[in-house]
C-alpha cells in the first residue's frame, strides 16, 4: 500500500507549500505561505548570531558530504577589508538519478531566493550565483522571474528592509559538466576557467572566486534554512529527536523498476525498506532487489540485507556505503552487475576532467576491463586488476573526490556479486590461469 503524505509546515519545511498542480509558486502565493518571514527575523538580527543559530541547528550539507552548513559558514574570514565575499549555490545536480534541486528550483524557486538572502547576509556577501545545470530550462526561467519579484519586492538588491544590507543574485547556467559540481571546478567554471579542480588549501572560504572569500551551498542545504530561522533550534532537532543524529528533514526517493518512482521529503532515520516499500510501492513486476545505490550513481551498492539500515549519514557509512544525495537506485535481479557496473563506469570515465594521471587513465581501464568482462572476453587476472584499481583510485589517491566516488560502485559489485564478474572470464584461458593471472599482476606492478 502506497502512503500518501500530509504535508505540513511544521513536518515538511521544503515542501510544504508545493502546489497540487505543480505550477511555481510565485511571490504572493510565496508570502501569503510565510515566505520570507524567516529572512526577516534574519535580518533583524546579528550577522554572527545568524550563523550560530544554523551551526547549531545541526543542519548538514545536502549536497553529498554532510558537512555542517554552520560550521563552513563560520569559516569565512571575519577581517573586515575582505569585504568582497560570494555565495555561491550548487545547483549542477549531474548525478545520475538525482533530480531533487530541480524540484525545489523549478516549483519553490523563491524559497531557494530567500535561503541565499539569509545566507548572504550571514556570510557578509553582497553577490550571489546559482550555478545551475545548463539542461535544467525550466528551472532557469523560474528562477530569473523569481529573481525579477524579489528584486521588485526589495527581497534583494540595495538597502534591503532598511536594514543596510545590499545583495544581488544571478542565475549562471552551466554548459553540461558532472565535474562542474565538485565546489573548486565549479569557481573555475564560473570564472570561464576550465572546470579542472582546483588544490586545496586555499579553500574557497579565505580564496575563491577571483580570489575572493566565497562560500558554495547545494540548493537543498540553503532551502532548508528559512524554516530553522522561522521555527528555531529546538524545532528542526525536533524533527528527528530519538530516531536518528541527524537533524531535519531530507529529499529522499527511490528510482529503477519500482512501482512508484519519485521523491519525497521524509525525516533522517527512516528505513530504506519504509521507503522502498511504504512510498515506492515495492517493485514492479514480481521483480526482486537485488542491489541499491543509496545517494547516486557514486555511492557503494548495498544489498538486499542492508534494507533495514536507517538513512541518515552515520547509519549509512556503516552499511558500507554513503547516503550521498539520498536518491536511491533500486537494481533488479534481471540486471547483470558487471554491464550496470560498465555503464555507470563509462559514464565516469567521459566526465573525468583528465587532470590527474590515476583518474584519467584508470577509469578508461577499468571500462575496457568491465567490458571484456560483459562479453565473456575477460582474462584471469582481470578482476584483481579492477580491485587493485578500486584501491589506487580510492580516497587520497587523486586530486579531487570524483575518481574515488566513481570506483565505488565497482568495488561493492566485486564485494558482493564477484561470480557474475567470473563468469565472464573467457574459458580459453581455463588451464593456463595461474601463468597469466602472474603476469599480468607483476605488469600492473610496474604500471
Ligand atoms: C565530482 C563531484 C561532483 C559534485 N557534484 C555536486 C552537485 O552536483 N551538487 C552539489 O551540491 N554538490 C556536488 N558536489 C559536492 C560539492 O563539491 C560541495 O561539497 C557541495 O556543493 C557543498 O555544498 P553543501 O555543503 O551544501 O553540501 C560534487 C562533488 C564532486 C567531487
Ligand atoms: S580525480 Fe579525476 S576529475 Fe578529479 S581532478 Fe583528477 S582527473 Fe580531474
Amino acid at each position: 500500500m502506497i502512503k500518501t503524505i500530509l504535508r505540513l509546515a511544521e513536518t515538511h519545511p521544503l515542501t510544504w507549500r508545493l502546489r497540487d498542480d505543480h505550477q511555481p509558486v510565485w511571490l504572493d502565493e510565496y508570502q501569503n505561505k510565510n515566505g520570507y518571514v524567516g529572512a526577516r527575523k534574519a535580518l533583524s538580527m546579528e550577522q554572527d548570531d545568524v550563523v550560530t543559530l544554523v551551526k547549531n541547528s545541526g543542519l548538514k550539507g545536502r549536497g553529498g558530504a554532510g558537512f555542517s552548513t554552520g560550521l563552513k559558514w563560520s569559516l569565512m574570514p571575519k577581517d573586515s577589508d575582505m569585504n568582497i565575499r560570494y555565495l555561491l549555490c550548487n545547483a549542477d545536480e549531474m548525478e545520475p538519478g538525482t533530480y531533487k534541486d530541480r524540484l525545489l528550483m523549478e516549483q519553490l524557486p523563491h524559497l531557494l531566493v530567500e535561503g541565499m538572502l539569509i545566507a548572504a547576509f550571514a556570510l557578509k556577501a553582497y553577490r550571489g550565483y546559482i550555478f545551475l545545470r545548463g539542461e535544467y530550462i525550466e528551472a532557469s526561467t523560474n528562477l530569473r522571474r523569481a529573481i525579477v519579484e524579489a528584486t521588485e519586492a526589495g527581497w534583494l538588491g540595495k538597502n534591503i528592509l532598511g536594514n543596510g544590507f545590499a545583495f544581488e543574485l544571478i542565475v549562471h547556467t552551466g554548459a553540461g559538466r558532472y565535474i562542474c559540481g565538485e565546489e573548486t571546478a565549479l569557481i573555475n567554471s564560473l570564472e570561464g576557467r576550465r572546470a579542472n579542480p582546483r588544490s586545496k588549501p586555499p579553500f574557497p572560504a579565505s580564496a575563491g572566486a577571483w580570489g575572493k572569500p566565497t562560500c558554495v551551498n547545494n540548493v537543498e542545504t540553503l532551502c532548508n534554512v528559512p524554516a530553522i530561522l522561522e521555527h528555531g533550534v529546538d524545532w528542526y532537532r525536533s524533527i528527528t529527536a530519538g530516531k536518528s543524529n541527524d537533524a531535519g528533514t531530507k529529499l529522499m526517493g527511490f528510482s529503477g523498476r519500482v512501482k512508484n518512482p519519485g521523491l519525497w521529503e521524509l525525516p533522517f532515520g527512516i528505513t530504506a525498506r519504509e521507503i522502498l516499500e511504504d512510498f515506492a510501492g515495492g517493485m514492479r513486476d514480481n521483480l526482486t532487489l537485488k542491489a541499491w545505490q543509496p545517494g547516486g550513481a557514486s555511492t557503494d551498492f548495498l544489498t538486499r540485507d542492508h534494507l533495514d539500515f536507517q538513512m541518515d549519514f552515520e547509519n549509512i557509512e556503516k552499511a558500507g556505503s554513503r547516503l550521498g544525495t539520498a536518491l536511491a537506485m533500486a537494481v533488479d535481479n534481471n540486471i547483470n552487475m558487471v554491464s550496470l557496473t560498465r555503464n555507470l563506469e563509462e559514464f565516469f570515465a567521459r566526465e573525468s576532467c583528465g587532470w590527474c594521471t590515476p583518474c584519467r587513465d584508470g577509469l578508461p581501464w577499468s571500462v575496457k576491463l568491465l567490458r571484456a568482462l560483459e562479453n565473456n572476453k575477460g582474462q584471469p587476472g582481470d578482476i584483481e586488476i579492477l580491485e587493485e584499481l578500486c584501491r589506487f583510485l580510492g580516497p587520497g589517491k587523486t586530486f579531487c573526490a570524483h575518481a574515488p566516488g566513481a570506483v565505488e560502485p565497482l568495488q561493492s559489485a566485486i564485494k558482493y556479486f564477484r561470480p557474475e564478474f567470473e563468469a565472464g572470464i573467457s574459458v580459453e584461458y581455463f588451464g593456463n590461469t595461474r601463468a597469466i593471472a602472474g603476469v599480468q599482476s607483476n605488469l600492473f606492478k610496474m604500471c
